[in-house]
């Protein structure tokens, strides 16, 4: 089996990060949102992977290609992201005739696709779609199941959802969906839908079976979703002390990593530390990511994630917070006193 894992899309939600940074290599837990995606296919045994490139490609292949994976890796270009089902015959070439899982280089699932790759095996399907319950199942695509558990029916943001159970962004499908993602048409919001391609496999009489997620599922579409999977990622490490402590308390689950000085401060985890950062006369609280090269000092932070590259200067208290990479942040020195801002297109500060 391949696997095409999709990392193009405008990301246009996730503004201003998204200016300069491709969406799926934001990181959580200090690690690109993509990595997650390719670590879960790997696991599953796959050994080709084909990833599906937008607007900031060669970031996305400098990124992919700074690890030495246990896959071979084939970048495909998209160009304008014109849907799911379009990443698909874009990679036509690269899926040849074999089955494929094709995962969404933006969500991360806690348990990874294992169990749900046996399953595509055991039942032998046309395709398994992952779903995953949900409260509000009006602002996803939901899934309408028969008694045996199969797919009847893909229902964009339903205002009366047939069941709870949303798409989670991860397909298995045999090479049948080419045909499927060739007969459909643009939607109103003019993308190839892959909602449209799996209903029309259903229409013709192909066999669509669900397989249901038990774990935690995210997807960071927004900025709300990287502090959450942030929160989620960070709940599960284990400590790892490299880096060097004086006159410090640490607390609970930390990692700090290798060449990163922590003086006169208080770290709280679950919490994770970049290397070469130094952090100074600050506390540094639960569920926050620091990247590397970063210098935090007199400052408070909770609930975060900041960036490789960044410096904060006795900003006072930080919360539930994006920081982009290479960023400053200080006090005012002089006076008169006032909040003084250089900010790009789309950002949000809360004083
Ligand atoms: P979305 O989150 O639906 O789209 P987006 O990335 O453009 O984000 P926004 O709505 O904020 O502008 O896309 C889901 C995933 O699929 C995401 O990882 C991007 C990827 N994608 C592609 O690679 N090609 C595409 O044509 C589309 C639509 C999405």
């Amino acid at each position: 089996m391949k696997a095409l894992i999709l990392s193009g899309g405008h990301g246009t939600r996730l503004r201003p990060l998204t200016y300069s940074q491709q969406k799926q290599l934001i990181p959580v837990a200090n690690k690109p949102v993509l990595f997650y995606a390719i670590e879960d296919v790997i696991e599953a045994g796959v050994g080709e992977i084909g990833i599906i490139l937008g607007p900031n490609k060669e970031q996305v292949i400098e990124t992919v290609n700074s690890v030495d994976w246990d896959a071979e890796i084939e970048f495909i270009y998209q160009g304008e992201p014109k849907g799911l089902a379009h990443a698909i015959l874009v990679a036509e070439e690269f899926l040849g005739n074999d089955e494929f899982v094709m995962y969404l280089g933006d969500n991360i699932l806690r348990d990874g696709i294992v169990d749900h790759s046996e399953k595509f095996k055991n039942l032998d399907p046309d395709s398994l779609i992952l779903l995953t319950e949900v409260e509000e199942p009006q602002r996803f695509g939901v899934a309408d199941l028969d008694e045996k558990g199969r797919v009847k029916k893909l229902i964009e943001k339903p205002k009366v959802p047939p069941s709870n159970f949303a798409l989670a962004g991860i397909y298995f499908f045999k090479p049948v969906i080419l045909e499927a993602c060739k007969s459909i048409k643009p939607s109103w919001r003019n993308e190839l839908e892959i909602t449209d391609a799996i209903q029309w496999l259903i229409d013709n009489g192909y066999r669509v079976e669900a397989s249901i997620v038990e774990g935690w599922w995210k997807d960071t579409g927004k900025p709300e979703d990287i502090l959450e999977a942030n929160r989620l990622i960070l709940d599960g490490i284990t400590s790892k002390m490299e880096g060097e402590i004086t006159d410090s308390k640490i607390m609970g689950r930390v990692i700090i990593s290798e060449g990163t000085v922590i003086k006169n401060s208080t770290v709280k985890g679950p919490c994770i530390i970049g290397e070469g950062c130094e952090v100074v006369d600050s506390y540094i609280g639960p569920f926050t990511s620091i990247g590397s090269g970063c210098t935090v000092v007199g400052t408070e932070i909770e609930d975060s994630v900041v960036m490789d590259g960044s410096e904060i200067y006795n900003a006072g208290r930080i919360v539930e917070s994006l920081i982009g990479k290479n960023v400053k942040i200080r006090e005012m020195d002089m006076m008169p006193k006032g909040h003084r801002f250089i900010v790009g297109d789309n950002s949000e500060m809360t004083l």
